[in-house]
């Protein structure tokens, strides 16, 4: 009964496929380009990749805009590339786990066809329609994440409009009625059959709206130059109680099936609301992604608080997750400069619970610089001057010095950055001191101690700019000092307090023994294999 569930010690690795490799020249990632790299994976040490959406799509949103919730898009390949490519992961321990888009389909999928045939037709409940409001404006004032206007697009033919929490093309499913919820969950079925061992549910808290749909409140905290769909704060239009009914409905059809399958949760909230989406027995899902790392203060006063109000409010029984990087938010090694990116993988996979780590933050890719004239990203081109560009950070993975970096033999869809030369596979297994050895030694130091894959988790020191803490399990202890300045630290330990230093951001520092005192270089992580119990001070 107490079984371990697999995804409670796994690293989790996020491929954008569009952008992980190409294998037919057509300059976008496909299923066997990711086929021809599952040793790479497999020597990276990661448990599970979470690959983001494959199925056949017009691609307005890049497939998060789907037209046939069951097939595969051709310019990822066919249902029998996806079988080959499960197959060959689980061959080398490797779980799959697919991004699952419920909240709206495709403008083009049959179903919004056929519902804006005419009201009368069967599906049009499937969708949110609603009469005009006085003069024709809109039912009411939501506004699109995707875009910053009004969440509702007119349909001439039937004169009403429908919802879009994102782009006009994609138009939200009402979850509200049963058939949607049954179609839904033989989509989900469908893919188990296929042996896929979880989801990552796009969006999930946004699935069900106020039933009355009214008006979302004006956001105090609106600054010029936020994204301007955050004018309003989305208190009638996402994170609705009912929707937690839906998170468990899911879970229970993952429950028909064996060996523990996932079911992760996207969703955009602070830790005190975040944590309502956890559901033992079966009441929600396993992991609500946890975001807040991407967006803490880079202090340690500020990420200590974040790691202990998480830990605090965590529902008895959850697990934890930890999320650094994604294909919507700037990568980290722009977020916080290349040897902070070190010290946050340190941060990331010696916390307490499941990392989820984005293909290419284990070279400390930066975001690429994209020309106007090669800008893809709806949201960025929608909303120019606010952020919310994500192409940048969804450049095609370089894995050698050649022009096209071992990516493409085509044109790359979006640009390769120009340090590829130094930022790739092939260059980076060859150094040791690399981001890619920093990020496998760290994968393999958890498969191999599991007082850091699944041990306790208790803060040590919080002091200038170290932060320090300690993860111990069954006698083991190890403990973690990160320095988040730039100039080095002395840390004196308390009495009986020594160790030696298991992994380290900066090369040479392996096998040294620490007494009473450590220094900190610059921007240096350490992890240190304690001896005895005691405390630790900060100089
Ligand atoms: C999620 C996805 C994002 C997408 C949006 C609409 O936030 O991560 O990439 O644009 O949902 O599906």
């Amino acid at each position: 009964m107490s079984e371990q569930p697999w995804w409670q010690k796994a690293v989790i690795y996020q491929i954008y496929p569009r952008s992980f490799q190409d294998s037919n020249a057509d300059g976008v990632g496909d299923l066997n380009g990711i086929l021809d790299r599952v040793d790479y994976l497999s020597w990276l040490g990661v448990d599970a990749v979470w690959i983001s959406p494959i199925y056949p799509s017009p691609m307005a949103d890049f497939g998060y805009d789907v037209a046939n919730y069951i097939d595969i898009d051709p310019v990822f390949g066919t249902r029998e590339d996806f079988d080959r490519l499960v197959k060959a992961l689980h061959e080398r321990s490797i779980r799959v786990i697919l991004d699952f888009v419920p909240n709206h389909t495709s403008n083009m999928h049959p179903w919004f066809q056929e519902a804006r045939t005419s009201r009368d037709s069967s599906r049009r409940d499937w969708y949110l329609w609603r009469d005009p409001g006085p003069d024709g404006a809109p039912p009411n004032n939501w506004l699109s994440v995707a875009s910053g206007d009004s969440a509702w697009e007119f349909d001439r033919a039937t004169g009403q409009y429908y919802h879009h929490a994102f782009l006009v093309e994609q138009p939200d499913l009402n979850w509200r009625n049963p058939d949607v919820r049954t179609a839904m969950y033989d989509v989900l079925r469908f893919w188990l059959d296929r042996g896929v061992d979880g989801f990552r549910v796009d969006t999930i808290w946004r699935l069900i709206k106020d039933a009355a749909f009214r008006d979302n409140p004006v956001n105090p905290n609106y600054r010029e130059g936020d994204a301007p769909f955050r004018r309003l704060l989305p208190l009638y239009s996402a994170d609705q109680p009912e929707v937690h009914e839906i998170a468990a409905e899911m879970r229970h059809v993952l429950a028909e099936y064996p060996g523990h399958r996932l079911l992760i949760g996207e969703i955009y909230l602070p830790v005190q609301r975040l944590v309502a989406y956890y559901g033992l027995n079966l009441t929600g899902v396993h992991l609500p992604f946890n975001f807040n790392l991407m967006f803490v203060e880079w202090k340690p006063d500020a990420v200590m608080r974040l790691i202990q109000e998480y830990e605090a409010v965590l529902p008895v029984g959850a697990w934890p997750n930890w999320v650094l990087g994604n294909h919507d938010q700037p990568r980290v090694a722009t977020r916080l400069g290349p040897a902070q990116a070190r010290v946050a993988m340190v941060l990331l996979m010696t916390l307490r619970g499941t990392p989820t780590l984005y293909y290419g933050d284990e070279l400390g890719l930066k975001n690429v610089p994209i020309p106007p004239e090669r800008a893809r990203d709806p949201f960025g081109l929608k909303m120019p001057g606010t952020g919310q560009d994500r192409d940048a950070e969804r450049t095609p993975m370089p894995w050698d010095g050649s022009p096209s970096a071992g990516f493409t033999a085509g044109e790359p869809w979006l640009p390769l950055g120009q340090d590829r030369l130094i930022m790739n596979v092939e260059a980076q297994k060859r150094e040791t001191g690399s981001m890619l050895f920093l990020t496998r030694a760290l994968l393999k130091l958890r498969r191999q101690e599991p007082s850091i894959s699944l041990g306790d988790w208790a803060p040590l020191a919080v002091e200038g700019d170290v932060l320090a803490y300690v993860r111990s399990r069954d006698g083991q202890r190890f403990a973690v000092f990160l320095n988040l300045g730039s100039m080095p630290r002395a840390v004196r330990f308390g009495e009986d307090l020594g160790g030696r230093i298991v992994l380290s951001t900066h090369p040479g520092r392996i096998g040294s023994a620490i007494h009473d005192r450590a220094d900190l270089g610059a921007n240096e992580a350490v992890i240190v294999r304690l001896g005895r119990a005691a405390g630790a001070i900060v100089e």
